[in-house]
This record gives structure tokens, C-alpha cells and sequence, in this order.
């Protein structure tokens, strides 16, 4: 067996601005019981103007760095997972080198969605079971709030900001990820997008008129592919694992919906306590949310060495991934 990759320090950080349900009902026809009921969410964390997906990531990598104790000029690769970058080019994980003083990481963003944080973690396993010396600082880190149209209550109610770091190397004992698995289907693409500011369209008037800067989502469709396709995972994942269900010590699943959480529970026979929740706190935060929740379980002491830990994930494209880890 080669030496596993492991996490040895997770850090978070969201805006400071709470936008809770009370106050979104003063800004489009929406009720805090509807939000509640349907979604689990309370209240979400807004950048401010001038704050931007580096800043958040910037500050959730400084607590990761300082859990590990590893310094910044340590680190060899910076993988960002997100779909609001600052701008197409640089990428944020340039950005996050520039400010990290990482003076000898490598430096890139990958695209898949509200899984982000689940690929850049597989390919930081794969870096570091060749090079186990290699130091890969792995972030999730997004700010939805400016692509998300707020006139939409269908989807204005889910999205929010925040980020959340892991810093990946290899492990000295049996610790570490034990498997990794990424799916994707882009065949229906289209049920949750953001179809401009790419190259495909010009970004003109009519792009604006008709929100194509905004997140759209076909929110029941989309609901169906993500029980199915996080369930299918979680198994696959368990079963390269070698791990029954009742091993599990706890899941840690992209907060998109407590229904989606609550179904999926159910359906892996799962205690309540082995289900890791924070999306009243914080909604859905796409590639951020996995990080986020790894680092509050974590700081929470929910983590205790030599646990067995699922972390699934699902997003626009679709994408979809699993990761266990053994704490
Ligand atoms: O992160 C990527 C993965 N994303 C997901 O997994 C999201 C998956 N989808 C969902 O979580 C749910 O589908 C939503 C939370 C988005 C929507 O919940 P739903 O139970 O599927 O509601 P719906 O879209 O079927 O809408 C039910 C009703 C509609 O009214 P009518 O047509 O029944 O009269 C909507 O217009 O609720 C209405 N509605 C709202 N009412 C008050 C939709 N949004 C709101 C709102 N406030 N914010």
C-alpha cells in the first residue's frame, strides 16, 4: 500500500454579513416558514462590496496553514475549487499564492461546481500518494451571492457565500483518504446553470434582459438527480472501502437541501448524530460547503482519530464525488 494522503489542519471563513429569512421576506414574496420547510435554511453569510472569493479563501487557507502548522513557503500546489472566481483569468488559486507569500506552489482552479472541493481533494490524494513529502493546500470558496439574481426567489432563497481549506500531505501511519471517486453527466447540463459571461455568448444588453449572469436552476429535477446520484455514491465509496454502514462514524454531505440530508440519512440508515448539518447557518454555499462543515466538525471535536468519515458531494454539470477518509 502506498502512503495515504492525509488532512492535517482545515480551516473556514464566511462574510461577515448575516441575511436571514425575516430579511429576505422584505425583499421579494417569500416566507421564512416556506425557506425553513423546504430547504432547512435560516439565515446566510453575503460578501460585502469590495469582498471577493480570494479574500474568503485567502482567510479560511491562514487557519488551515496555522491547524497544520505548515507555513505558506512549504506548500508545493494550490487547487481551488470554485465557479465564482474573482475574474476568468487569474485563476484564485494565483491569487491565494500572491497572498500566501506560497513562493514554490503550483497554482490552479478547478471547475466542477458544488463539488470543487471533492475533485481538488481527489487530485491532491493522487499528487501525494506519488510525492507523500508534497504540502497541497485545498480550498472550496465561492461568492453565489453576485450570480445569483435577486428577484429570483426560486433560487435567491438557497445561494450564499463563504470558504472553507485543507491542507493535504502524506500520512505517517494508516490515517489519511482512503478512496476517491468522481462522476459526472453533461448531458443535462441545462437543468442548473449560468449560462453567460463565458465565451459562448457576448456579454451585451440582451445577455443582462434575460439574467443570463444569474444561477438557473430547475430546482425539482435537479433534486431528484441529487438524492439518486449522492446515495449511489455513498455506496460505491463504502464499498471500495471495505466499510459497512454501520462503521461509519460520520457523513459530511454538500448542504443543498435538509431534505436532500434527511432522505439520504434515511436511506443509509444513518443516526442523526453521524449526519453532519449546517446549512441553517450558512445555505448553500456550493464548493465551499464540504470544507466548511469538514472544518466545523473538526474544530467541534466531532473527529476523533482513526474515524471513518464519508464526504459526498453533488452540483451543476452534473458532477458528483465521494471521498472516505480514515481521521
Ligand atoms: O447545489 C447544487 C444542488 N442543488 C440542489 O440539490 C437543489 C435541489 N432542489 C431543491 O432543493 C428544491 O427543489 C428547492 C428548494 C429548490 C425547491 O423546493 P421544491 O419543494 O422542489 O419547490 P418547487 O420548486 O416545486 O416549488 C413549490 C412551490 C411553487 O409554487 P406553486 O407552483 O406550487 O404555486 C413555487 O413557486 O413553491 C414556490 N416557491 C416559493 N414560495 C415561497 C418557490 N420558491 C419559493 C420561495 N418562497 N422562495
Amino acid at each position: 500500500m502506498s502512503t495515504r494522503a492525509k488532512i492535517i489542519g482545515t480551516g473556514s471563513f464566511v462574510p461577515e454579513k448575516v441575511l436571514t429569512n425575516k430579511d429576505l421576506e422584505k425583499i421579494i414574496d417569500t416566507s421564512d416558514e416556506w425557506i425553513t420547510t423546504r430547504t432547512g435554511i435560516k439565515e446566510r453569510h453575503i460578501a460585502q462590496e469590495g469582498e471577493n472569493n480570494s479574500d474568503l479563501a485567502i482567510e479560511a487557507s491562514r487557519r488551515a496553514l496555522e491547524m497544520a502548522n505548515v507555513d505558506a513557503g512549504e506548500l508545493d500546489l494550490i487547487i481551488v475549487g470554485t465557479l465564482t472566481p474573482d475574474m476568468p483569468m487569474p485563476s484564485v488559486a494565483c491569487l491565494v499564492q500572491r497572498a500566501l507569500g506560497a513562493k514554490k506552489a503550483g497554482a490552479m482552479d478547478v471547475s466542477a461546481t458544488c463539488s470543487g472541493f471533492l475533485y481538488s481533494l481527489s487530485i491532491a490524494d493522487k499528487f501525494v500518494r506519488c510525492s507523500p513529502n508534497m504540502k497541497v493546500l485545498v480550498i472550496g470558496s465561492e461568492v453565489l451571492s453576485r450570480r445569483t439574481n435577486w428577484q429570483d426567489r426560486t433560487t435567491c432563497v438557497l445561494f450564499a457565500d463563504g470558504a472553507g481549506a485543507a491542507v493535504v500531505t502524506g500520512s505517517d501511519d494508516d490515517s489519511g483518504i482512503v478512496s476517491t471517486h468522481l462522476h459526472a453527466d453533461g448531458s443535462v447540463w441545462e437543468l442548473l446553470t449560468i449560462r453567460g459571461l463565458g465565451t459562448a455568448y457576448p456579454v451585451d444588453e440582451n445577455l443582462l434582459k434575460k439574467g443570463w449572469q444569474y444561477i438557473e436552476m430547475k430546482g425539482r429535477d435537479v433534486f431528484k438527480h441529487a438524492v439518486k446520484a449522492l446515495e449511489s455514491v455513498a455506496f460505491e465509496a463504502l464499498n471500495a472501502s471495505g466499510w459497512d454502514m454501520d462503521e461509519l462514524d460520520m457523513l459530511i454531505a454538500h448542504q443543498a437541501n435538509i431534505r436532500i440530508l434527511e432522505h439520504l440519512r434515511e436511506r443509509l440508515g444513518l443516526p442523526k448524530d453521524k449526519v453532519f448539518i449546517n446549512i441553517h447557518k450558512y445555505g448553500n454555499t456550493s464548493a465551499a460547503s464540504i470544507p466548511i462543515a469538514l472544518d466545523e466538525a473538526n474544530r467541534q471535536g466531532k473527529l476523533k482519530k482513526g474515524d471513518k468519515i464519508l464526504l459526498i458531494s453533488f452540483g451543476g454539470g452534473f458532477t458528483w464525488a465521494g471521498v472516505t477518509i480514515e481521521w
